[in-house]
This record gives structure tokens, sequence and C-alpha cells, in this order.
């Protein structure tokens, strides 16, 4: 059977049992507990809670779905034979109230234990053909907080003759599920094993978990399943490994292609890596230093190193998004928008795939890498941690604890917050670029944020109006800024808008704001921006906006600071005004609320 055949009689299994097909929610989800859609019944939650109708929504209290979900646990676990950062799950929901299961009464009634667990037996026996004694099941045991979920236990044993032994009584840990965030509908399930491995949980969300943690029974009790449609495709296809099956098969022995047969790892990272990412930008996540954005960049960075580490010449990149195009395409159209999507493929690649190969050969220059040494790496060449940790000889590593790297963070954190009060001490601050006044601490916060403004607003500037944009003057005070700029003619109100809406979108990414002491012709080197007026000594300070790579920083200039630490302090910055200020320059007023 092709992954396809199964998905689709899933599908129609449940539609036939009186569901509601449901297509998959987008990755990005709209419960905000959670930073990508992680199961199939995000999208249901304000069902089961009775806040939406589905009667309404969907003409039934049962949906089924095949769900494109996405768990950021797994990242550094891909590699084996079953971990996948991104899945599909087939389930089936009810949301209530618990009725009769007569097709006629099908649209408003709900269903619970017993028509789960039997519908579960049938489409594994029937649909799928499993024999019986290859399965075996697990029950919650109960605990303290809920009882012991007798009824699941007796709808195996008594009703559908699963020998006591071949029911696992589990804990909390693995037979109770939910909520997704701090709060939600929850319960406890039962699992499905075939041949010692899990395939299927029905979850009975009995309970309204609430904030302070306590376990309120709900009115109407609901039923979520979910089936990893990967692991239940290798079982169908006779294979121990999801890379084997058809879902995996024309990106793997692509990828294959140009990797030697001993890193079937590698394959294996780069066949999950690259799907996910497809799959992520499908649904709208752009490579960003914060929460999802963040999530892809890691993956692709992932990709990139691999492929300089082993040496992987081949442009993975155009013929993955075609080959995921022609097997996902029709399931999921999203996916069909394939020049789009290479288009941010390339564009991430151009940013870092120096940076990447930069600090990886100064990673080798390194007999022994600490936390010092690794914050050095993730600092000047944007490699994360766990990158280092990946790439670096085994050797070299021996030493490397997560904990010593956070410290050298903190560390660099505290030296960049105590230059700020330094200068702060007295009353009023000189800036590179021009005289600062504050009367109080008060305002003194308000002229940084006006101050961290300025270098955004001229990286934006630079990006709208072209590289010859430069600083020729700012003047900044409490109430507002003033920033002069190089520029020959009257701003549109379309570049103005553009200029005023990229400075906000990287506020919202809350980016770190950091200075590196350099000498002053290497900070020329690396395109950080000066002043021409001002005469700088050997040594200077350098401000980056966001982290640093020698392809990838976003904004890199002399200034003796002080800033703000991370981008959201600015709050939401205005642009009130673009006037002509003297021939050939530009002046902008702007304001942050
Ligand atoms: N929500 C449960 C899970 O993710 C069942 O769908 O496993």
């Amino acid at each position: 059977m092709t992954s396809e055949q199964i998905r689709e009689k899933f599908l129609e299994f449940f539609e036939k049992k009186g569901h509601k097909i449901v297509p998959s929610s987008s990755l990005i989800p709209d419960d905000p507990s959670v930073l990508l859609t992680t199961a199939g019944m995000q999208q249901f939650k304000r069902y089961y809670t009775a806040e939406l109708d589905a009667t309404a929504d969907f003409g039934s209290q049962r949906t089924v779905s095949a769900q494109k979900c996405f768990r950021t646990s797994d990242i550094e676990e891909t590699g084996d034979k079953t971990h996948l950062t991104f899945f599909e799950m087939l389930g089936n929901f009810s949301f209530g109230p618990v009725g009769s299961d007569n097709p006629e009464d099908f649209k408003t009634s709900g269903y619970f234990k017993r028509s789960s667990i039997f519908w579960s037996y049938e489409f594994i026996t029937e649909i799928l053909g499993i024999g019986v004694d290859r399965i075996t099941v697990s029950v919650f045991k109960g605990d303290d907080a809920t009882p012991f979920d007798e009824e699941s236990y007796n709808i195996w044993h008594k009703e559908l003759g699963i020998p006591k032994d071949k029911i696992i009584l589990g804990s909390r840990v693995d037979n109770f599920w939910g909520p997704t965030g701090d709060e939600g509908p929850c319960g406890p399930c039962t699992e499905i094993y075939v041949d010692g491995v899990e395939i299927w949980n029905n979850v009975f969300n009995e309970y309204y978990k609430e904030k302070n943690g306590g376990f309120v029974k709900t009115e109407n009790p609901g039923v979520d399943t979910g089936m990893g449609l990967e692991r239940l495709t290798a079982m169908m296809q006779g294979v121990d490994d999801v890379f084997g099956t058809d879902i995996f098969q024309p990106l793997v022995a692509k990828v294959r292609e140009s990797v030697s047969s001993e890193h079937d790892r590698v394959v294996r990272i780069l066949a999950d890596h690259l799907r996910a990412s497809i799959f992520l930008i499908g649904d709208g996540i752009r490579p960003s230093n914060k929460e999802a954005g963040y999530i892809l960049r890691r993956l692709l960075r992932r990709i990139m190193a691999y492929q300089i580490k082993y040496d992987i010449h081949a442009d993975l990149f155009p013929e993955s998004v075609e080959i995921i195009k022609n097997k996902f395409g029709k399931t999921y159209p999203e996916l069909n928008e394939t020049k789009k999507i290479l288009e941010v493929l390339e564009d991430e690649k151009q940013k870092f795939q120096e940076a990447v190969g930069r600090g990886m050969k100064e990673i080798e220059k390194f007999k022994e890498i600490g936390g010092k040494e690794a914050f050095y790496l993730y600092e000047t060449f944007g490699l994360p941690f766990e990158l280092i940790k990946e790439l670096a000889p085994k050797e070299a590593i021996e030493n490397l604890y997560k904990e010593d790297f956070d410290k050298e963070f903190e560390k660099h954190q505290e030296i960049s917050r105590s230059g700020a009060e330094k200068k702060f001490g007295g009353h009023g601050l000189l800036l590179d670029t021009g005289e600062l006044k504050a009367g109080s601490e008060e305002e003194m916060k308000k002229v940084i944020r006006f101050h961290t403004a300025t270098h955004l607003l001229q990286w934006a500037l630079r990006e709208v109006l072209g590289k010859d944009v430069r600083q020729m003057g700012s003047d900044i005070n409490p109430e507002r800024m003033r920033f002069d700029f190089s520029f020959s003619r009257k701003m549109t109100s379309e570049e103005i808008k553009k200029a005023e809406d990229l400075v906000n979108e990287k506020i919202k990414e809350n980016l770190p704001v950091h200075f590196k002491e350099m000498l002053k012709n290497e900070a020329e080197k690396i395109g950080a921006l000066s002043f021409f007026k001002a005469k700088y000594p050997e040594t200077v300070k350098v401000y980056f906006i966001g982290p640093i790579s020698p392809m990838g920083f976003l904004s890199a200039e002399f200034c003796g600071g002080p800033h703000v630490n991370w981008t959201s302090e600015i709050g939401k910055f205005k642009i009130t005004k673009e006037e002509a200020s003297s021939a050939g320059i530009r002046r902008i007023r702007a304001t942050v609320l």
C-alpha cells in the first residue's frame, strides 16, 4: 500500500462513520501556546471546549484530518530510522455530546472510548489487514490526580478480547496526553502497538486542565487520535526505516547521489530537514532569529553545514522543491508555489553559506573548544551551539558544555549593559553622531530607544533606497529623533512606509544588540558603517544588531553606545515626516511609541 493510499483509506474510513474531512491547518498555529503545530487536535481546541460549534462549522461533531506537524524536540534526534521533525498525523476527532452511532445521528452526536477503540481496531485489522496477534496496547493506570482508565481497559480486554498480558498499564508520562500549553483539554490515552512499535494514540479528552494545575471534568468528553503516517507506512511496507518508504524514496534517492553510502545518517538528516524546511516555507514561515523563523533557520543552517562538512556540492534546493511538490502538492497545494519557496531557500543560502563555511574552517583551528571558544564561534560566524557540537572533531569538544556557553553569553550581555551604565552616570551623554541630552533616567531610557532606532533606520533606508544612503547626522531628544542622510530626491510615500515597516519588523524579531571592540581597519573590512566626518582611534567599538556573521549581520556601525539590549525594547517606530535638509541631504523625523 502506498502512503497516498493509506492516507486516503483513513480519511474515507472515518468519513463513512460520519466524520467531516477537514484539511490540515497551517504549521503556523492559531493556538499561541505552541510555536508550531504539533498535533492534529490543535485546530479543533475550541470545539472541545464548546466555544465553537462543530455542527455549525462542519455539519458534524466528528472530524478527520491528515495534519502537518512539526516537533522541535526532534531536531537533534534526526538521523536514525524513526525520528522526524516534520511529519503527517492522521487523526479522528469527536467533540461530543456522546450520542448513538447510528448513521442518522452522526451529524449531532459525538462518540467516546468505545467507538473510538472499536474503530481503531477495525481500521487496523480490516482495512490494513494486520493480524490481531501483532497488536499490544497500553492504558492509563491512574495516579493521585486522575484515576485508572478502567473503561478503556475493559473495552480492549472484555469486548475485543485482547489478552491481559498484551495490555500494558502505563503511567502519566506515557498514557496521559495534553494539554498543549498551560491549560486546555486533555485526558488519558490508550496507545496501540503493532509488532512492538507504537503507531496510534487515542486520547480521551475528559478533563480540562486549568492554569493552576487542577483537572476539571469536561461536560462533553472528546476524542483526539493521532497516528504518524510515516511510521504506519513503514510498517505497511515492511521496512524498519521511515526513510525507506515511498514517502521519502525520491528525495532520499536524490540526496544519495551526492553522499557516499557510509553516511546514511547524513542522508536521513538532509532528507528530513529539506522536506521540513520546504513545508515550513510553504506555510509562510521565513528564516529569522526568532521563534518559528529561527527553527527554519536552524534547519537550513544544518543542511548547509552538512553539505560543507561532507563535501556535498550538489545543489539540493531546486530539485528537492520539485520532488516535494510532485509527492505532496496534491494534498498540500501550497507546495506548488515552487518559485517562491526556492527564492526563500536561495536567499538564506546566500546569507549563510559563506559564514558557515568560514566558521567551520575556524573550528578546525581549535584543539579544544570550551564555552568561550564556542561563544566566539557563535558571535563571529553565527554558528549555533548545537552545530558547533555537531561539526567539531570529537576530541575537541570533550569539555564543551551548554552551561559554559550560556555563561559566556550572559557575561557578554552584562558587558554591554555596564558599558551603557558608565556612560549613563552623569547628565546627558555624548554620542558619536551628535549630542544627546536627557534630564532624567526616564528620559535617558527613551533616548536610548531612539538611538538604536537610528541604527535600524539607517539599515532600512539602505535596503529601500540603496547602499549609497549614509547617515549624515542625527539629533535626538526625549520627544523625537531626527535623522539626516544622503539621498538626492524626495522619498515616495511607499518608500517611507516600507522603511518604517522594515524597522518595525526588526523590532518585532527582538534581535540582540551588542558591541565588539575591533581594530578600525577590521571593522571597515567587514563593512561596519562609520560616520564619515568623525576621526576614529585605532580601536573602535562596533555595535551590531542581530547575530554576527561575515555575510549575515544586519547592522553594524561604529558607535559608542549606549543601546537597548534587545530591539523589542524600542517599541513601535513611526516616521512622522520626510523633508529636505540641505542639498543632497534628506531629513526624517520619527518617534517611538
Ligand atoms: N494529540 C495526540 C498526539 O499528538 C493524539 O492526536 O499524540
